[in-house]
């Protein structure tokens, strides 16, 4: 076959720090991989200074302003060689913070991303522990920025579940060790190996999409459930979102990560958000449960929203 001329092209775009994510990006395009008619390009996005991984806590507290805020850090991008024009990008990111990670929101921002982006469809790729609707909404806004097309997202979330995760994954992240810990109390974090391995599924559909006479538009992986929405996470991420948004402002006027008023701001910050975490969530959860019978219309519906199949939200 000659070359360029009928292969189709895709790219895929990643910035991973334990591997996980580029796994799962790897086992979505292992179908296009495959096929001779489908050349596929990677993409590594390296910030300048890497990120530390185990993270010492205060530094893992005080990335917060900057990820919230998406506040861009130098990035070392070797993208030149590579043409506009591709016939679909994959965009693996992982959650930081409510956020795309500091490193894929910068490259988002960049001229880079416009460059490479432009008229061109998009799937996203997830791998967080399970809060990645409001970071979504961010990207979204970037790929309408940039000029894209989002025309499907594959979410993978840790599979502890929502409590158990909500130790295992930051005792992950700040002791590098994935689990089980505590004699099994507490149990391993990251996403499945069989929905690691599973994610080939959408890439099939990617690959016979492409393939095949339909244009990409819409959401391509629809009815594949790639994206399962926790309607019950929806509130939570909201005032999560709200409450990083406030005080990454108050962080950020105290000056950059290294000024020295944000590691004890930091430390207090710890001691606010436990209280948070007592106090607020449990009271939300009261409060979600009373008036459940009420809401179930509204939250249907933002529920319809993040899974992508209704155009606003209906706040
Ligand atoms: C600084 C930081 C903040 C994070 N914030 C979130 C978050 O808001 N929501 C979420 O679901 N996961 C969050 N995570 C977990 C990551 O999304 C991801 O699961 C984990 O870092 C492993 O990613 P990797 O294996 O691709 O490196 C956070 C991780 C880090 C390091």
């Amino acid at each position: 076959m000659p070359d360029s001329i009928s292969k189709k092209r895709v790219l895929v775009i990643h910035y991973s720090q334990t591997g996980q994510l580029d796994r799962v990006a790897q086992s979505v395009a292992a179908p296009l991989l495959d096929d001779e008619a489908v050349l596929v390009d990677f993409l590594p996005v390296r910030p300048v200074e890497a990120y530390p991984f185990p993270w010492p806590f205060l530094q893992f507290i005080n990335t917060f302003p900057e990820s919230a805020h998406q506040v861009p850090c130098p990035l070392d991008v070797q993208a030149e060689h590579l043409q506009p024009g591709y016939d679909l990008v994959i965009l693996a990111y992982q959650v930081w913070y409510l956020a795309p990670s500091i490193p894929i929101s910068s490259f988002l921002q960049s001229d880079t991303a416009a460059r490479l982006l432009a008229d061109t469809p998009v799937v996203t790729v997830i791998a967080c522990r399970n809060m990645w609707l409001q970071a979504q909404e961010k990207v979204k806004a970037h790929l309408q920025r940039c000029g894209a097309r989002l025309v499907g997202n594959i979410a993978l979330v840790d599979a502890a579940g929502s409590i158990a995760s909500f130790f295992a994954t930051p005792l992950w992240v700040l002791t590098g060790r994935k689990g089980p810990h505590w004699f099994g109390l507490v149990p391993s974090a990251g996403v499945s190996q069989e929905d690691v391995d599973g994610a080939q599924r959408f890439g099939e559909t990617l690959r016979q999409r492409l393939l095949g006479s339909m244009p990409l538009e819409g959401d391509v992986l629809d009815g594949l459930d790639a994206a399962p929405v926790n309607d019950k996470l929806i509130l939570s991420e909201k005032i999560g979102t709200r409450s990083f948004y406030l005080w990454g402002k108050l962080f950020l006027a105290c000056g950059g990560p290294d000024s020295m008023i944000r590691t004890p701001l930091a430390a207090l910050y710890t001691v606010f958000l436990l209280l948070m975490i007592v106090t607020v969530v449990p009271i939300t959860a009261v409060l979600k449960w009373l008036f459940s019978p009420l809401l179930k219309k509204r939250i249907a519906r933002q529920k319809a929203y993040y899974a992508g199949s209704a155009e606003s939200a209906g706040d």
